[in-house]
C-alpha cells in the first residue's frame, strides 16, 4: 500500500507513526509534512489546496490511499475532485466529499442537521446581515454569556463567548456587518451556552457502520485554569475520567447512531473520521460541533492506544466493512503536553533549535510546528510538539509527560504546566463520593 498524508501537524505525525506500523505499508508519502513525519516516510513540499498538483503526485508517486488530515481540502472538495477524475478512480480516500464535509465547515448547516435529526445541541437560530435586528432581539432573549458562532472556517477563531449584551450585540454587527472573519461570518449562529465538562469522541465511519475511537479531552486556552485566548489546543488525555460506560452509551444512542443514520436519510456519503465535540450537561451529552478529521492534539493521546492496524481500519471504512473489524485499545491512560513557540497563539518567532530531544524516554514527541535543518530540529510554527506518555494511572501519565518536557528546550519555549490536573480532582472526588 502507497500512501499519501496530508498535513502537517502533530497531527499527521501521530497518524504516520500509526501508519508505518503497518506490514500493509508499501511507502508512505507526507505532504508537506514536518520534522516527525520526516522519521516516518518522505515528505512532499507541494502546494496541497492546488488539487492538481495532489493529482500528479498520486499519479507520480502510485499512491493507492489518499489520507487528508486537516478540514480544509475536505471543505474545498478534494474526495469529490479525486472521485471525479477517471485517472484516479482506484484510489482510496479517507475523508468525506464536499457534502459531508459541511458538518464542519458550516455551523449553520450541523446545527439544522441536528435539530433535523433530534441531535441535543444547544438552542439556536442563525443570522445574516439582512436581519441584524432579529439577531438582537433573539440576545435579548437569552441569558448570558452570549456564543457567537461564524458560519464558516475561521481557523478555530470563529466562535466567540461573551458576558455582556451590548458586547454580543457589538459583536455581532461587526461579524455581519464588518465582516470580522471574512465570508466565514456571512452567517452566524446564536446558540444558547452549555454549562459543563467537555470531551471528544472519535468515530471512524463508512457511512453505514462505524467504529468508536479512545475519548479524549482537550485543553484549548493558553494558560493555566483554562484563561486566557483560545488556542489550537495545549494537551489532552485520553481516556476521560467522566465518560464513563454510562455516559458513552448515551453518547451512542442519542449522538453517534442518528448522526450515520441522519447521514444516510439525508443521502450524504460519508468516509471518514467524525469528530464529536460533547458538553457533559450534568451527565447528559450535547453537541458543541462536528469536526470531519481527527483532533489536534487530541490524536496525540488516542493513536496511541489503538491496538489494531489503522490501514486495516481505513480499508474496511473504504470498503464498508467497518461492521467486521473488532478495534482493540490500550485500556492505559495517554497525557499529551503541548510545547509551544513564546507568544503563541498571538505573534511568535520561529527557527529556535530543538534541544534535549536525546534525553527523553518513554514518551512520543509528536512534532507539529518543527522542521529539519542542517541536522537541527528548529522550532517552524506556534505549536511544536506534544509530549505524549501512557501509564496505568492518568497521574502518572501526566508526571512522566512533564518530566520528559523538562528536558527539551528551546528559545521561549512555553507549555501549561496544568494539563490534566482538573480531572484527577474529578477523579478523586469520583472516588471519595
Ligand atoms: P468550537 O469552535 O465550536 O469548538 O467552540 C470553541 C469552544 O467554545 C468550545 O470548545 C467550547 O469550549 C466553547 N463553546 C462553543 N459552543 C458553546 C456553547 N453552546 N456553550 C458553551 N460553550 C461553548
Ligand atoms: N483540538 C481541537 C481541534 O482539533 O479542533
Amino acid at each position: 500500500m502507497n500512501i499519501l498524508l496530508i498535513g502537517s501537524g502533530g497531527r499527521e505525525h501521530a497518524l504516520a507513526w500509526k501508519l508505518k506500523q503497518s506490514s500493509k505499508l508499501n511507502t508512505l508519502f507526507i505532504a508537506p509534512g514536518n520534522a516527525g513525519t520526516a522519521s516516518c516516510g518522505t515528505n512532499l513540499y507541494f502546494d496541497v489546496s492546488d488539487f492538481g498538483k495532489v493529482k500528479s503526485c498520486i499519479l507520480d508517486k502510485n499512491i493507492n490511499m489518499l489520507v487528508v488530515g486537516p478540514e480544509a481540502p475536505l471543505v474545498e472538495g478534494i474526495r469529490d475532485f479525486i472521485e471525479g477524475d477517471a485517472e484516479l478512480k482506484n484510489v482510496m480516500v479517507i475523508g468525506p466529499g464536499k457534502a459531508g464535509a459541511q458538518l464542519e465547515g458550516s455551523k449553520d448547516f450541523s446545527k439544522a442537521f441536528m435539530q433535523k435529526h433530534n441531535i441535543p445541541t444547544a438552542a439556536y437560530q442563525s443570522f445574516t446581515k439582512n436581519n441584524l435586528e432579529q439577531g438582537y432581539a433573539f440576545l435579548e432573549t437569552l441569558s448570558a454569556p452570549y456564543v457567537l458562532k461564524a458560519d464558516g472556517l475561521a481557523a478555530g477563531k470563529g466562535v466567540l463567548i461573551l458576558e455582556d449584551l451590548q458586547e454580543a450585540k457589538d459583536a455581532l454587527k461587526e461579524m455581519l456587518v464588518n465582516e470580522q472573519f471574512g465570508a466565514a461570518s456571512n452567517t452566524v449562529v446564536i446558540e444558547e451556552f452549555l454549562k459543563g465538562e467537555e470531551v471528544s469522541v472519535f468515530v471512524l465511519t463508512d457511512g453505514e457502520n462505524y467504529v468508536v475511537l479512545p475519548e479524549a479531552h482537550d485543553y484549548k486556552r493558553i494558560g493555566e485554569n483554562d484563561t486566557g485566548p483560545n488556542t489550537g489546543g495545549m494537551g489532552a488525555i485520553s481516556p476521560v475520567p467522566f465518560a464513563n460506560d454510562l455516559f458513552m452509551q448515551k453518547v451512542t444512542d442519542q449522538i453517534i447512531e442518528p448522526t450515520i443514520s441522519g447521514l444516510q436519510k439525508d443521502g450524504i456519503p460519508y468516509c471518514g473520521f467524525i469528530f464529536i465535540g460533547l458538553m457533559n450537561v450534568d451527565g447528559n451529552p450535547f453537541v458543541i460541533e462536528y469536526n470531519v478529521r481527527m483532533g489536534d492534539p487530541e490524536t496525540e493521546v488516542v493513536i496511541p492506544r489503538l491496538k489494531t492496524d489503522l490501514i486495516d481500519l481505513f480499508e474496511a471504512a473504504h470498503n464498508k466493512t467497518l461492521n467486521k473489524i473488532s478495534i482493540e485499545f490500550d485500556t492505559r491512560t495517554c497525557a499529551a503536553v503541548m510545547l509551544v513557540s513564546g507568544g503563541y497563539p498571538a505573534s511568535y518567532e520561529k527557527g529556535f533549535e530543538i534541544s534535549g530531544i536525546e534525553n527523553t524516554s518513554d514518551c512520543n514527541l509528536f512534532y507539529a510546528g518543527a522542521k529539519n535543518e542542517n541536522g537541527k530540529v528548529i522550532t517552524n510554527g506556534g505549536r511544536v510538539l506534544a509530549v505524549s506518555a501512557m501509564a496505568n494511572e492518568l497521574e502518572d501519565a501526566l508526571q512522566k509527560a512533564y518530566n520528559n518536557a523538562e528536558k527539551i528546550s528551546f528559545e521561549k519555549m512555553n507549555y501549561r504546566i496544568d494539563i490534566g490536573k482538573d480531572l484527577l480532582q474529578h477523579r478523586t472526588a469520583k472516588l471519595s463520593g
